[in-house]
């Protein structure tokens, strides 16, 4: 069982840490596909490699034992499982995650496996990817597979890490993979997506007494107009950017103005009940009415003035966690977890900037909590500086520094302060009853 003390834990996701690509008969993702493009990923990065994990993961439990985290939220790559896709199961590849469970178990920290966090097999990619609407249910199988092997050892299922992202990025915009500029045509994937979340979180309940969430971005919206043109801005924003992702999940609908390929029982199947909302936050987003006609959006993104930013350039606003969280829990009255919180910052091994950044959250965190917001844990992103996507190695997010030539693991001071931080927490009380 989980356990239901408040959890702090660390999160990571399988492409961005495992390395070890071609092992153990993994088949290829689209992130594989993705990272070998020329031009797609800064300096040429790839995660063929990344921080090893795949062969270091025992060292990586000794480092979360080291911190005292209850808890940790990992994601098992597809194509590990079912190196097309569908059909037949890498045993192999179940195995690894099979030991890295064990291994979290014998430390006492809870594992928490989110089962998609985009590196969708290359093939189901060829396909047509989560454009088709098979993909769902591609998705609800290998949930199913996943949790026949691990269903008694995890104890807390993600299903999809931020569909929104996946979409945007992945399919609107192409700055990740699969690299595909649809604009708008996009659309289709987060319908789908949000199908094969319904169909497995069902293939999961009926194997499992695990609890059941979804990591979704959310992002607050920040007003930056007086007109009415700019509140229908920020309205849309919202919608498009929280609301799409959520409501749908509770019987609420899709949030009007949005047309979706819906089948009859779709709607059914998104909304089965979910346990929990898992909450990435990283900043709010500053939002007016369009200046011009060129992008067909209704809204405008403007850069918000005023705040200190990380070395990827996002604002630091730790007041927009129990902006967020307050608002979740008012609209929604779901448990919430904060499954990833975090910041990019070069400096190691005295990572004074991140040590700050963490301290500011959980503050902000506390208070909501004490003001009767139902948060009941805190993922730090990440526990070690990794593949970040478009950016490669160069933005770290990490507690613990590694050196990619060697993989060489230091912990820095932000790891120390954590550690201390859960420490005291649990000391000063409470935390057996969050
Ligand atoms: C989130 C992703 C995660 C990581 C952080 C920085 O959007 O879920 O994998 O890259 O951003």
């Amino acid at each position: 069982m989980l356990s239901d003390r408040f959890l702090w834990g660390v999160s990571t996701a399988s492409y961005q840490i495992e390395g070890a690509v071609a092992e153990d008969g993994r088949g290829r993702s689209i992130w594989d596909t993705f990272a070998h493009t020329e031009g797609r990923i800064a300096n040429g990065d790839t995660g063929d490699v990344a921080c090893d994990h795949y062969h270091r993961y025992a060292e990586d439990v000794e480092l979360m034992a080291g911190l005292g985290v209850d808890a940790y939220r990992f994601s098992i790559a597809w194509p590990r499982v079912l190196p097309t896709g569908a059909g037949t199961v890498n045993h192999k590849g179940l195995d690894f995650y099979s030991r890295l469970v064990d291994g979290l178990l014998e430390r006492g920290i809870d594992p928490v496996a989110t089962l998609f966090h985009w590196d969708l097999p290359q093939e189901l990619q060829d396909k047509g990817g989560w454009l088709d609407r098979d993909t769902a249910y591609r998705f609800a199988d290998y949930a199913a597979v996943v949790a026949d092997a691990l269903g008694d050892r995890v104890r807390m299922w993600i299903t999809l890490n931020e569909p929104f992202v996946h979409t945007v990025m992945g399919h609107a915009y192409g700055t990740h993979a699969p690299g595909l500029t649809l604009g708008f045509e996009s659309f289709p994937t987060i319908h789908h997506q949000l199908l094969g979340h319904g169909l497995a979180v069902r293939a999961l309940r009926s194997r499992t007494g695990s609890p059941i969430s979804i990591a979704n971005n959310y992002s607050p919206v920040v007003l930056c107009g007086e007109t009415d043109a700019d509140q229908a801005a920020a309205y849309a924003y919202d919608a498009l950017h929280n609301r799409l992702f959520t409501e749908p999940l509770l019987g609420r609908g899709y949030p009007p103005g949005f047309e979706f390929p819906v089948e009859e029982g779709d709607l059914d199947i998104i909304a089965t009940p979910i346990d929990a909302l898992g909450v990435n936050y990283y900043n709010p987003t500053g939002v007016r009415a369009p200046q011009s006609d060129e992008t067909g959006l209704p809204f405008e993104t403007v850069e918000l003035d005023g705040y200190a930013r990380t070395d990827f350039g996002w604002p630091v606003v730790p007041d927009g966690l129990g902006d967020l969280l307050t608002r979740l829990h008012t609209d929604y009255r779901l448990p919430l977890y904060v499954t990833e919180s975090g910041c990019s910052y070069a400096e190691s091994p005295d990572d004074r900037r991140r040590v700050e950044y963490l301290r500011d959250h959980i503050a902000v965190l506390d208070r909501v909590r004490a003001s009767g917001v139902d948060v009941r844990g805190y993922f730090v992103w990440s526990l070690l500086d990794n593949f970040e996507w478009a950016e490669g190695y160069a933005q770290r997010f990490g507690l613990v520094h590694v050196d990619f030539p060697t993989g060489t693991r230091t912990p820095k001071s932000s790891y120390a302060w954590y550690r201390d931080h859960i420490a005291a927490a649990r000391l000063g009380g409470g935390e057996d009853q969050a």
